[in-house]
């Protein structure tokens, strides 16, 4: 997606050959136009996939997960990390391991917003590692329902993600990829034309 290549351009900052911060309109801060824009995009993408329900995490999924549902007109979910008090109901759960933070913690959804008549596109801010993502999978595997693929806003290319979950069969649209970065500059896998 051209117009969120020139905005990583502009406005992302790289930390370190691994690390690029996008506080500015992505994860923190958050440009609602470019916001629904991305959803838009996943929609068109996956528009023939008779798509049920979108799957994410929380945090920095869920507006993107709400931009995307929005426009497919079908529900989101998004995984808790934390067991809620009021989450008193059975949850489907599976562990997730944080490269960044050398920690394992689980995520969760309620059983009752997941069954096998479900066809699942999941949405996330990053591909990296993929742990996460990962996750989301094994819940959708133990629901029984059906995933049609995974819809990612920013793939470091470089990390293992994208292959881990290739191998699993699953379709993978990254919407900027990169395939390398320094505080010097950017490079995409393929310069965007739309
Ligand atoms: P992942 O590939 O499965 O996301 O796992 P990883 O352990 O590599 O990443 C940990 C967290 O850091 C994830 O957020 C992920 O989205 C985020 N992340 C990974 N690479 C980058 C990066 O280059 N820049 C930024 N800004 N974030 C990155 P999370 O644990 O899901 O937390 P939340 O922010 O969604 O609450
Ligand atoms: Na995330
Ligand atoms: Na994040």
């Amino acid at each position: 997606m051209k117009e969120l290549q020139e905005r990583i351009v502009q406005d992302g900052k790289v930390l370190s050959a691994s690390v690029l911060k996008v506080d500015a309109f992505l994860n923190h801060q958050v440009d609602p136009q470019l916001t629904m824009k991305i959803g838009e995009r996943f929609a068109q993408l996956f528009a023939d996939e008779k798509i049920t329900k979108v799957l994410t995490i929380e945090a920095s999924g869920i507006h993107f997960a709400l931009a995307t549902s929005f426009a497919l007109g079908v529900p989101f979910v998004y995984a808790k990390k934390k067991k809620a008090v009021t989450l008193t109901e059975e949850v489907y759960s599976a562990p997730v391991h944080s490269f960044t933070r050398q920690e394992t913690y689980q995520i969760s959804v309620s059983k009752q917003y997941l069954s096998p008549d479900d066809r699942v596109l999941i949405v996330d801010d990053f591909l990296a590692t993929g742990a996460a993502l990962i996750g989301l999978t094994q819940i959708i595997k133990d629901a029984n329902a059906h995933l049609v693929g995974i819809g990612a806003v920013i793939e470091k290319s470089f990390q293992e993600g994208r292959r881990l979950l290739e191998q699993a069969g699953v379709r993978i649209e990254s919407l900027a990829r990169i395939a390398s970065m320094s505080p010097e500059g950017i490079q995409f896998i393929q310069a965007e034309t739309v």
